[in-house]
């Protein structure tokens, strides 16, 4: 299949990023970087992750209030270790230094860091010795995550400790007169209950952000934005019944109405209800232009006969690809076609983001031939995913559809082992609904990434009422993450599993047995295929 490579978008009016005040995370390869600028956006602050040597012209024409240095694998002995450049120290701004973010502050301050007695990791109490803004309303002792080997033997001078932990003598510190922090622990994670607020100390206290990083002002900018891009031309956008291409389809078309078709290749290859969902948001409530393609039969003799995972991808991506190719060339005047782009896909830091995982190769909607010569329009590209369910929700989309868990491109054939048939697909899409259903009514569905149920090429023995069976094992797969880079098994009640696995035996015919995958990721990927 031809990809259509993620480009900036061609001239915006006014890009919706730029406006507004900014709080800056350079990114040292730690685990947690992503999770640190998404808590800041949760501070209602717009946030960039960028490369730590990235060069002071990169945030010109940015509103920034703010650098966090974030943690990172490295000891600032290591001959090679990533400093922070020499612009940040010289730019006046206030900067919160994370694990090795504070370790490199000290370091490249004048103060002194040495090895720790042991590795720290995992909950520590951390004991304030004295006030800081950046602990306004703490309690003189809170719990903390810890993650480092090194730690500071010395604060560098104009700084003083403001709290201990056990092991480290300098938990946090400051010069307050430059506006400079250093934290131990990782105020980013849950497992530090008190981290948002000192985030919010600094993002909104100390670099004193006011917060106009929210939906509303960002629907209308884009809007503004899309409208000064396309103009009067005409506008394709592929939806995939996810929800970024849900959302980016509603944004464009609050923008610019009737210059959106939409089109739905319905490959016979989603999840029960789902297709009708599509159809009935876009066209019927929406009154989007919606090209329906009912292309069930065209998938499935594609993938006749075929039980390779990566030949499955390859045929569902190039039948996608032919009949979008085919709708899209029939629409009139089409100049730019709309995809659902988040920002950690283009991200340009190191260790996240793009091309991070080829382990399995992935399609997505929207890859066109180069020759149809379409500029993008990619309102999402700012956005994080739990952003993208805020501004769907603010555009009015259903919360099944703006809530959905991740659902892969090739939809369930990736799901039914072996090779794909219509009967097999019926019956998978049973288990999964029951799945759906029961993890919904359990109130779990949003604390889960994703959840499904997986259609084994394996036939089984049971025995039903007096009469032995012989029927297919269904796997359900749930998972808890916050990307799809790494996941658990999610702890489900045994009960919910019980009903689950009843109801799935007694109610889906063909299947005798359900077994439920504890294998995390890595080793194990989310999907089977
Ligand atoms: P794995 O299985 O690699 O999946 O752990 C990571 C995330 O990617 C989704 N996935 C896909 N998405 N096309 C897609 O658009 C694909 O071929 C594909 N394979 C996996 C998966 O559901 C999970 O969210």
């Amino acid at each position: 299949m031809i990809d259509t490579p993620s480009q900036p978008q061609t001239a915006t009016a006014k890009d919706p990023a730029k406006g507004h005040e900014t709080i800056v995370v350079l990114d040292f390869g730690g685990q947690f970087a992503m999770l640190i600028a998404r808590r800041v956006r949760e501070l209602n602050t717009y946030c960039e992750l960028l490369p730590f040597d990235v060069s002071s012209e990169r945030i010109k024409g940015l509103d920034v209030r703010g650098i966090i240095l974030s943690g990172g694998p490295n000891s600032v002995y290591d001959p090679d270790a990533p400093l922070a450049p020499d612009w940040v120290w010289e730019s006046g701004l206030p900067v919160l230094g994370i694990c090795y973010g504070m370790q490199l502050m000290a370091h490249q301050l004048g103060g002194k860091v040495g090895p720790g007695i042991e590795r720290e990791f995992g909950p520590a109490m951390v004991q304030r010795e004295h006030s800081a803004p950046l602990l306004d309303g703490l309690p003189g002792e809170f719990e903390v995550w810890m993650s480092h080997g090194d730690r500071l033997d010395a604060v560098p001078p104009g700084f003083t400790s403001y709290a201990r932990s056990g092991n480290s003598p300098f938990a946090v510190m400051a010069d307050l007169e430059r506006g400079y922090y250093g934290l131990q622990f990782h105020p980013e994670v849950v497992h530090t209950p008190r981290g948002k607020d000192i985030l919010r100390n600094f993002v909104q206290g100390v670099c004193g952000a006011e917060g106009t990083w929210t939906a509303g002002n960002f629907i209308e900018e884009s809007i503004e934005a899309i409208r000064a891009q396309v103009g009067s031309a005409g506008v394709i956008c592929g939806l995939s019944g996810g929800v970024d291409s849900a959302v980016a389809a509603a944004l464009v078309h609050r923008a610019i109405g009737d210059q959106l078709t939409c089109i739905f290749v319905d490959n016979g290859l989603l999840r029960a209800g789902e297709a009708e969902e599509v159809v009935t948001t876009f066209r019927r409530n929406m009154h989007i232009n919606l090209v329906h393609v009912e292309a069930e039969r065209e998938f499935l003799s594609q993938l006749a006969e075929v039980t390779n995972p990566e030949t499955k991808r390859v045929r569902i991506g190039n039948t996608f690809v032919r009949l979008f190719e085919r709708e899209a060339r029939a629409i009139e005047d089409a100049r730019f076609l709309c995809q659902g782009t988040l920002y950690p896909d283009v991200i340009e830091s190191g260790s996240h983001g793009k091309g991070a995982s080829t382990i399995k190769t992935h399609h997505n909607v929207g890859g066109l031939p180069a020759d149809m010569k379409l500029g993008l329009v990619e309102p999402l590209r700012y956005l994080f995913k739990d952003e993208v369910r805020r501004i769907g929700e603010a555009l009015g989309l259903p919360e099944e559809m703006v809530w959905r868990h991740p659902f892969p491109g090739p939809g369930l054939a990736i799901r039914c082992i072996g090779e794909v048939t219509k009967e097999k697909l019926d019956i998978l899409r049973l288990a999964d609904r029951v799945v759906m259903d029961e993890i919904r009514d359990a109130g779990y569905y949003r604390d889960i990434w994703q959840s499904f149920a997986v259609l084994t090429d394996t036939k089984t023995v049971g025995v039903m009422g007096d009469f032995r069976t012989y029927g297919y094992a269904v796997a359900i797969r749930a998972v808890v993450a916050d990307d799809a880079m790494t996941a658990d098994w999610a702890r489900l009640p045994h009960e919910l599993l019980a009903r689950i696995s009843n109801r799935i035996v007694n109610e889906v015919h063909g299947v005798n047995r359900v077994v439920y995958d504890i294998t995390p990721k890595p080793p194990g990927t989310i999907e089977w295929e």
